[in-house]
């Protein structure tokens, strides 16, 4: 950091705020001593969020406006290795290629809370076996790799629940990667976030089935972070939204003790369907649907109209996940011959 930068105090306060998030994170970390030549490396998996995490009470903490749910995709995600590096700065792999110096920056800004001092650098790999920035939980799973490889490198040894808050100081749906099933994250009330962490829920259910449809893989026009931002500054609905998220939260709960898929599947969709339809108030609109997304939204009411229980949710991109059950697959196949399908509580199929 140099004079001229210092005597700005929009970039001041950003650093000073920094700098306070690193000692409160410093707090949290074991100060054990631990072989250098350690090398961590972990998977963590996708999660797909049945109800939508969108809008953050403070953007430093990473700390949500409301709760959410999801479901883990089970060997979709993340396995990243990282160890310590000799270079003059971090390096950054994504898929065995150099990462851009956007997702480099958000790594090393990341990082930058578990360095032990400034001259100590990281090289980062991370593997992908999801498409990237399409709205399909990427960064979700690759912050959750991340630190699960950190707590390998430097032998924390955490709990899982002190894990799932660090990675949500990378991505907030990260706090949802560090386990298998239904994951909910509750908003929390401490201003440090020391309550806002992913909890699994008890469910095991064999037949439900997530089918990611892949309508473009191109990475998306505006982050979620950036739209949530502008969504929950500009949009005369963000209240509604607010208030609409502790309901569906208690139904898609009682779904799930009931195993009880409809009410599921529906709850997700219209929580989806708000949340796009909140996007399009906010100002400047944001949209992420393509015209094949929405001619897909027609086809899957259409075959429901006909019978066919399939559900959708969207995210932060143009792919759709359905939502179905085993006994349907053989139909939806036929529907979506290029669906990838994953079984969240069994063997995945098609990958
Ligand atoms: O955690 P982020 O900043 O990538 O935001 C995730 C936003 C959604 O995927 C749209 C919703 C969610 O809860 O995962």
């Amino acid at each position: 950091m140099n004079k001229v930068e210092l005597q700005d105090p929009k970039l001041q306060s950003v650093t000073l705020q920094a700098a306070a998030l690193r000692s409160a994170v410093q707090k949290w970390l074991p100060k054990k001593d631990f072989p250098k030549e350690n090398v961590g490396t972990a998977f963590a998996p996708a999660n797909i969020a049945l109800c939508k995490y969108w809008g953050k009470r403070d953007p430093l903490w990473n700390l949500p406006e409301t709760d959410s749910l999801s479901i883990s995709l089970p060997h979709l995600g993340a396995t990243t290795t990282v160890c310590f590096s000799d270079h003059s700065e971090d390096e950054t792999f994504l898929n065995g290629h150099p990462a851009s110096v956007q997702f480099s920056k958000r790594i090393s800004e990341f990082l930058n809370l578990f360095r032990r001092d400034p001259a100590q650098h990281f090289h980062v790999e991370t593997q992908s076996n999801i498409p990237i920035s399409a709205g399909l939980a990427s960064s979700a799973a690759g912050f959750a790799a991340l630190v699960l490889a950190l707590d390998q490198l430097y032998a924390w040894q955490l709990e899982p629940r002190r894990l799932s808050q660090l990675a949500r100081l990378g991505s907030g749906s990260a706090c949802r990667s560090f386990w298998p099933g239904f994951v909910e994250w509750q908003k929390g009330v401490h201003p440090e976030g020391e309550d806002s962490h992913g909890i699994p829920l008890d469910c095991h259910w064999p037949e439900l089935r997530v089918g990611l449809l892949i309508l473009e893989d191109a990475a998306k026009s505006i982050s979620s972070r950036e739209a949530m931002g502008i969504t929950r500054k500009t949009s005369p609905f963000y209240g509604a939204w607010q208030a609409q998220v502790p309901k569906d939260m208690a139904t898609l709960k009682v779904a799930i003790a009931n195993q009880n898929f409809v009410q599921l599947a529906e709850t997700a969709e219209a929580n989806a369907k708000a949340l796009h339809a909140l996007m399009l108030s906010a100002a400047p609109s944001i949209v992420y649907a393509k015209p094949q997304t929405l001619d897909t939204w027609q086809r899957i009411w259409q075959l429901r109209d006909e019978g066919l229980p399939v559900y959708f949710t969207q995210d932060a991109g143009p792919n759709l996940k359905l939502l179905f059950l085993e006994k349907d697959l053989s139909d939806i196949t036929a529907e979506f011959p290029n669906l990838r399908i994953v079984a969240p509580f069994g063997k995945s199929l098609g990958i």
